[in-house]
């Protein structure tokens, strides 16, 4: 009896230990998927620790039978040399026994499967917002979509959506496969070149999300982060209704030369709305400084980080697509100057 309880108590101090765990690695880690804050990644995190644990009775079953038939003690006068498996049927049981609960795991396993995948393929309600996401060599692009033209805009690397409203996202890709993941807000979707596969994520409470490229997509696909900022629906709000605004336009001399080296150095490869920089093969730029990152979340954007970047980019994230344009001192300072007025 005494046994029993010990056993059970280790058990519960084990089970304790692992919530302990994957608090502490959910803490340390921004990538983790063993927590869940929003309702898609709430039946995945279910699914994950069935069959974890369910791999777990497995193999520890398995090495138990294996070792049971290894140290079995023989009975007196048995040979010690393998013999060839009996036919009789006490033996047939065992194989018969072993094959049924196989087949029965791993069928109960796919059936709890595709249950999840049904259940999380759509929201509880219709999603308000359609938000167009591409990967690109190793930036994402985010097109904010709507049936008025008018409230279309885009941004990159950094997706803001309303607490507790499901939102859908369409991923398409401008070069090679890549893969959208936010674990603690939906598991990975595939963007492929080509075609436009769709996915939702819903957050809980408000916070910042972070999300990587899951699909190896070259030099810096390790390098491909992204984040959702999840927030109160009045401050969702103002932020769409800033980054619909074009810019305050530059007023003072500094940055008036600043908008002009922008213009000249810049802007066949980025947007600012409201000015004649209209590129489009980067991220664009109109409200920069209300982005956390800069290069996909390589590095923080703050004017001495964005100063290195523009100084030489491939130093910071070498392979990237931006290239390092020789500039003067005062274009660099310019530019900077420029860049970090635009909120
Ligand atoms: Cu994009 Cu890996």
């Amino acid at each position: 009896m005494r046994d029993k309880r010990r056993l059970a108590a280790r058990a519960i101090l084990a089970l304790a230990g692992v919530e302990l765990a994957s608090q502490c690695a959910a803490a340390a880690s921004p990538l983790s998927y063993l927590t869940s804050s929003g309702p898609k990644a709430d039946s995945t995190l279910g699914l994950t620790w069935g069959l974890l644990i369910i791999s777990i009775v497995v193999v520890v079953a398995m090495s138990a039978l294996v070792l049971w038939a290894v140290f079995r003690s023989r009975a007196p006068g048995e040979s010690s040399a393998p013999s060839m498996p009996s036919h009789e049927p006490s033996s047939f049981n065992i194989f018969g026994w072993g094959l049924a609960t196989t087949i029965l795991i791993l069928v109960g396993c796919v059936a709890w499967t595709m249950v999840t995948l049904a259940a999380i393929d759509q929201p509880a309600k219709t999603p308000a917002l359609t938000i167009e996401v591409t990967g690109n060599q190793w930036w994402w692009q985010v097109r904010y979509l709507s049936d008025e033209p008018a409230k279309t805009f885009v941004t990159a690397n950094e997706i803001h959506v309303p607490v507790g409203e499901p939102v859908r996202v369409k991923l398409r890709s401008d070069d090679v496969i890549h893969s959208f993941w936010i674990p603690a807000l939906a598991g990975k979707t595939d963007l492929i070149p080509g075609q436009v596969n769709t996915t939702w994520l819903e957050a809980r409470k408000a916070g910042t999300y972070i999300g990587t490229c899951a699909e190896y997509c070259g030099l810096q696909h390790a390098h491909m982060g992204i984040r959702v900022v999840a927030e109160a629906a009045d401050k969702f709000e103002a932020w769409r209704d800033n980054q619909l605004k074009a810019p305050a336009p530059a007023t003072s001399d500094d940055l008036k030369v600043g908008a002009a080296a922008f213009s000249r150095r810049c802007a066949a490869c980025h947007t600012v709305l409201g000015t004649t920089a209209g590129g489009i093969l980067g991220p664009n730029l109109s409200h920069l400084m209300t982005r956390e990152t800069l290069a996909a979340g390589e590095i923080p954007n703050d004017e001495g980080d964005l100063a290195g970047w523009i100084a030489d980019p491939q130093q910071i994230k070498p392979g990237t697509q931006m290239p390092k344009i020789e500039l003067t001192g005062d274009e660099l300072q310019a530019i900077t100057t420029y860049l970090i007025s635009l909120k």
